[in-house]
């Protein structure tokens, strides 16, 4: 279904293509909420008495949450990329295991779900079909759901046990953005409340990595201020005549350059593809087109002492591409052969994803103005894939 078959939607178009402000596009001024939107979504939830976080929304009690053995994240697209850091962090702060399945593919998966299963299914809209019809599998199967979406009142939270509301407020633009993060972050929040429940995080690691949550608003401000918005445009500029650019990381970059992908494709209509780095050497790089100068992006590892992708550098610029480094200030010793470098600011493990997807997202959206798309409603796109 497309946005001119829903009234709802245009007139919703309609309405916020009169309200960005002093922005060029309603993708931009939401890029630019992320701050607001993630001090929102963190705060008030931890009680510096006691270090307890409280996550209300959360219906099963301590005892009933000790039962759960196993968590299926179902989710499309954007939202798709929350979930697979999400998985990260669960199965890092506790002792479950995490599945995370592209909603229109769950039912191929065999999913063992039972009453010992959580389902949290993800969607910004609450609408999406894919999400809903693997939601109603799970649900069958008499797994506990929680939904975590940006629309109360959505179909998902009245099919779901428990709803988390990610707080991005109205999202207009097709390319998510300000979902996206706080989708990031509302997971993360359910990721150290089951570390708290299950007894598998001290009340100090709690706090400790509520205050690295915390600080995102003022990390994202910085991604969003010079210098680093005109290195990252003029990077774009230096990338837009491509005709392929491939995205590479480590650990949870992978996610974050696989969502940066998307966002490319999305709203330049350039074909993009993420790889995690070293896996890159493994056929990928053959895509390198030396009279093209393939732009290879690149996310560096968190950690400032890790050169591991020095040899891939090393490879890719044998071969003729060019190099694009995203790096935060003390990783930008260890960068070889880089074209353009943008520096972001210093963010721990937990904040990096949030960081690096801002960043990508500005340069999405540079490129694409480069190219004079039509951002905020790219060809063929709607803002919520439901079936026909
Ligand atoms: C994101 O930029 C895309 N528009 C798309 O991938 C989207 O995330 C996907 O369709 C899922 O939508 P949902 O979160 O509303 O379920």
């Amino acid at each position: 279904m497309t946005d001119q078959a829903n009234p709802n939607l245009s007139a919703l178009a309609a309405k916020t293509a009169q309200e960005t402000g002093e922005f060029p596009n309603l993708m931009l001024k939401e890029i630019f909420e992320q701050p607001r939107v993630l001090r929102e979504v963190v705060a008030g939830r931890l009680d510096q008495a006691t270090n307890r976080l409280t996550l209300n929304e959360v219906t099963l009690t301590s005892e009933q949450l000790a039962e759960i053995r196993h968590i299926y994240i179902i989710a499309c697209g954007t939202s798709s990329h929350a979930g697979l850091i999400a998985k990260d962090l669960i199965e890092r702060w506790t002792d479950l295991t995490v599945d995370v399945q592209i909603a229109s593919e769950f039912v191929f998966n065999r999913p063992q779900t039972a009453n010992d299963t959580m389902a949290i299914a993800i969607s910004q809209s609450g609408e999406t079909s894919d999400t809903l019809n693997a939601l109603r599998q799970a649900r069958a199967n008499n797994a506990y759901i929680i939904a975590i979406t940006n629309v109360l009142g959505s179909t998902i939270t009245v099919e779901s046990d428990a709803t988390i509301n990610v707080k991005a407020e109205v999202e207009a633009a097709v390319p998510a953005t300000k979902s996206y993060t706080a989708q990031l972050a509302t997971l993360a929040l359910l990721a150290l409340y089951l570390g708290q429940e299950r007894q598998t995080l001290t009340s100090d690691q709690v706090a400790e990595y509520y205050s690295e949550l915390s600080e995102l608003g003022d990390k994202i401000a910085l991604v969003l201020s010079q210098p680093s918005l005109e290195s990252i445009t003029k990077a774009a500029q230096f990338t837009a005549e491509a005709k392929s650019v491939l995205f590479l990381g480590r650990g949870n970059s992978v996610t974050t350059c696989k969502e940066g992908a998307l966002k490319l494709k999305e709203t330049s209509y350039l074909h993009a593809e993420a790889f995690p780095a070293l896996e890159f050497l493994h056929g990928p790089i053959a895509l390198i087109e030396p009279e093209d100068a393939t732009p290879i992006v690149a996310l560096l590892p968190v950690d400032p002492n890790d050169d591991s992708m020095n040899n891939v550098f090393d490879r890719v610029k044998s071969y003729g591409a060019r190099l694009v480094v995203f790096a935060t200030t003390s990783a930008t010793k260890s960068i070889q052969n880089a074209d353009r470098v943008i520096i972001l600011p210093e963010a721990s493990a937990l904040q990096t994803p949030f960081v690096t997807a801002v960043a990508l997202q500005l340069f999405a959206h540079d490129i694409a103005t480069s190219l004079n798309r039509d951002i905020d409603r790219p060809r063929y796109l709607s803002k919520v894939v439901v079936e026909e």
